[in-house]
């Protein structure tokens, strides 16, 4: 059976807030697969490093030293992928907080972090059908799944979402100061030297501002 019958995995991108973990998890949970953030792991090591004290912009050595350190993977609990670093379950909601997500966008410009994470990414397809959703999916972790996508919307539209999810933006955060944020994590993101944020020459671009998450969901399955 040729490996394209059935999809193996559904890359989903785009920049910071556009929506793409909502709709992951929609898709995964409508085409029975599982739901995967690699943006969780990027957090993950920036909620270690932080912990540890080890600044990723002022210390790339530091961070590549502990790599060799630190073993992450998923697990499945209760059916669902979960993640465990050093054998400790890395508490999704904390890794949310604003100051994680500007240490993982630094951290996720080096290339010994990157790398590091690459194959735990790709180990991710031994579960089965997987949704994976990120920065660099369709361009460099599986650039051969034929099912990539490209999801975005204007900066405003991502601030208000990301300020109607709870502990993801600091006190007193307003749509303008939110917006900013997210322009500079992209401009970060998509401006780094390897795996920078951009779509798949054949990724099916969506813009969001009008859609809800259920409908670009929709617009993912039928064309699976
Ligand atoms: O949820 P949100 O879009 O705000 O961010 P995320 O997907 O949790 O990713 C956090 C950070 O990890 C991003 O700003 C990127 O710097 C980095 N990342 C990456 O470089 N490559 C990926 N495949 C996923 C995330």
């Amino acid at each position: 059976m040729p490996s394209s019958a059935f999809p193996r995995v559904i890359a989903i991108d785009g920049p910071a807030a556009s929506g793409k973990s909502t709709v992951a998890r929609l898709v995964a949970a409508r085409l029975g697969g599982y739901y995967i953030s690699t943006g969780e792991m990027y957090r993950a090591l920036a909620w270690e490093l932080l912990r540890r004290g080890v600044d990723p912009a002022a210390d790339p050595a530091g961070v590549a030293a502990l790599l060799p350190q630190l073993k992450l993977h998923c697990e499945l609990r209760d059916g669902r992928p979960e993640l465990v670093l050093n054998g400790e379950r890395v508490p999704a909601e904390a890794v949310r907080a604003p100051e994680i997500a500007a240490a993982a966008s630094v951290a996720a410009a080096q290339p010994a972090v990157r790398a590091w994470l690459l194959e735990r990414q790709r180990d991710t397809a031994r579960l089965g059908l997987v949704v994976l959703e990120g920065r660099d999916i369709g361009t460099v972790v599986f650039p051969d799944t034929p099912h990539k996508f490209f999801i975005t919307a204007r900066p405003e539209t991502r601030a208000q979402r990301r300020l109607a999810q709870a502990g993801e933006t600091a006190p007193g955060a307003t749509v303008a100061s939110v917006a900013a944020e997210i322009v500079e994590r992209d401009r970060r993101d998509a401006t780094r030297a390897i795996a920078p944020l951009r779509p798949a020459a054949d990724a099916v671009i969506i813009e969001t501002d009008t859609l809800t998450a259920e409908e670009v969901a929709a617009q993912i399955c039928a064309q699976v």
